[in-house]
């Protein structure tokens, strides 16, 4: 896609359609169109749309109001949807070459990288493996009207494309079936992202976990035919960085999962191809780390595995040894996420992370709780958390947070290990992230359980069907903007 920043009137943009902000306190109608305000035609409502084909004195062949919402409570999240669902509506009329007028007061980094991230990402179709694209044509271009402004400008324009590209990569990983992206192929992925971008990667096989004692997640990889792979991807900031931080990213990357020997009811089985999205996000991260070259180191870990039942499946009731040396027993084999997590959490330690965050689909529980617009959230430490929040609230994607305690680890109570993979239905997100706590121990940490938000099963005004890729764009602000 042709992506840039135009410096000139908009009645002189070519474009097929020119998109044009209308809010509800004003009109920004072309003159002659204000009766449509006038009839409540349009009211400057979010989700609404107006095509004007052949406005007078304007060279681009259509105008797109798109409402806004009130203008007083504008912020650059809000932009992007609005920018990605009016690039939805434009694409369904095979519209391809797209401008906006960005207003004066708007025209900040901040919008532009907004604008920029919401006509990228609403662009993204899962179709990759469609014989016809005829119902999808890609954006041939995306031009940002603005008069004047900075310099910063472009570099809002380079930061939109690389958070947005970035989070469609992690969307197209999580799109891909279980027969494609095996945990093998994941590993590759990621090395050859790694490879292109610069930072340092390196791929555990099965061997190097067995001996470095990575009980837990082998275990859960033993029934698969698939070998597991841990990758650990490495930024190191070109400036030594002032502080002592080293942020561990880490993501479950469960390629399918079939629940194992407690094997799941076969209705909607085929979502548990999803069961990587936290490893997507994490990935997808640290391409636009590398890319946005944040002060801090990062390390990006992922524990990718395959849970299948079969005569070398782990059993209900198996007890393995963690890397942590905790001893685990295995009450559902269903519960494998936290058991690779655990894993991993403990050699993201090992290899010096000061400060963890982990994303993973990890429960039902948490999709009972939240449904599908809040990711769980969980914290054990308030600076942290800030920063978390803050990032967060910068990128739109939306948090909410549930407690942890000492009274929830009683259910995970075992009688013959250290602890047990699970503490029954109630309470089942919390009790799944006190597992987790169990092994982040003592390093600040925050725990995103990602169940009800990796993915939407039917598409939306502004984002396709499939693997939405969230938490990338948090992830990447959330070590952008770290300053020790
Ligand atoms: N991958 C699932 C969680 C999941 C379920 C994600 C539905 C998205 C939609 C996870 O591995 C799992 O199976 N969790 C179990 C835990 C239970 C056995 C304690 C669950 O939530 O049912
Ligand atoms: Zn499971
Ligand atoms: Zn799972």
């Amino acid at each position: 896609m042709e992506l840039r920043l135009d410096r000139k009137s908009p009645t002189e943009v070519e474009a097929d359609a020119l998109i044009v902000l209308e809010f509800e306190e004003f009109s920004s109608l072309p003159k002659g169109y204000e009766p449509m305000r006038e009839v409540g035609e349009l009211k400057g409502k979010p989700k609404e749309f107006a095509l004007l084909h052949h406005v007078p004195g304007y060279h681009a062949h259509r105008i797109l109001m798109a409402g806004a919402g009130p203008k007083q409570k504008f912020h650059s999240s809000d932009l992007r949807t609005t920018i990605a669902s009016a690039v939805r509506f434009l694409k369904a009329r095979h519209l391809g070459n797209v401008a906006m007028v960005l207003p004066e007061d708007l025209s900040t980094p901040e919008h532009v990288s907004a604008a920029t991230e919401g006509a990228i990402l609403g662009d993204f179709e899962c179709d990759r493996l469609k014989s016809d694209h005829a119902d999808d044509t890609p954006l041939g271009s995306f031009h940002i009207v603005v008069d004047g402004g900075s310099d910063g400008l472009e570099q809002g324009l380079k930061r939109g494309r690389i958070l947005a590209e970035s989070q469609n990569f992690a969307r197209a990983l999580g799109n891909e079936p279980a027969n494609l992206l095996t945990p093998t192929v994941l590993a590759d992925r990621a090395q050859a992202m790694a490879r292109e971008t610069g930072i340092g990667v390196e791929i555990l096989d099965e061997a190097r976990m067995l001996e470095l004692g990575m009980g837990s997640l082998l275990g859960v990889s033993q029934g698969s035919a698939e070998p597991p792979a841990m990758i650990v991807l490495r930024y190191e900031p070109k400036h030594a960085p002032a502080g002592k931080t080293r942020l561990g990213l880490v993501g479950k990357g469960v390629t399918f999962d079939t629940g194992g020997i407690s094997i799941k009811p076969a209705d909607k089985m085929d979502q548990m191809k999803f069961d990587m999205c936290g490893a997507a996000a994490v990935i997808g991260a640290m391409r636009a780390i590398a890319l946005l070259e944040p002060p801090i180191p990062v390390i990006g870990i992922c524990p990718s595995v395959e849970n299948m039942l079969g005569s070398k499946a782990q059993r209900p009731g198996d007890i393995v040894t963690s890397l942590s040396g905790k001893t685990i027993e295995v009450l559902n084999t269903d519960a494998e996420g936290r058991l690779i997590l655990a894993d991993a959490i403990t050699y993201a330690q090992q290899l010096g992370c000061t400060h963890l965050v982990d994303a993973a689909t990890l429960t039902g529980a948490v999709v009972v709780a939240l449904g599908h617009h809040h990711t769980g959230l969980f914290a054990t430490d308030d600076a942290l958390l800030d920063r978390w929040k803050h990032a967060t609230e910068h990128e739109g994607e939306r948090m909410w947070q549930l407690p942890l305690g000492p009274e929830y680890r009683e259910q995970l109570k075992s009688g013959y290990a250290d602890i047990a993979n699970i503490g029954g239905r109630d309470g089942g997100a919390i009790t799944a992230a006190m597992f987790l706590k169990e092994f982040a121990g003592e390093t600040p940490w925050i725990h995103l359980d990602i169940a009800g938000t990796a993915w939407n099963e039917k598409s939306k005004p502004d984002l396709a069907e499939g693997a939405t890729g969230v938490l990338v764009r948090s992830f990447a602000t959330l070590a952008a903007n770290w300053r020790d």
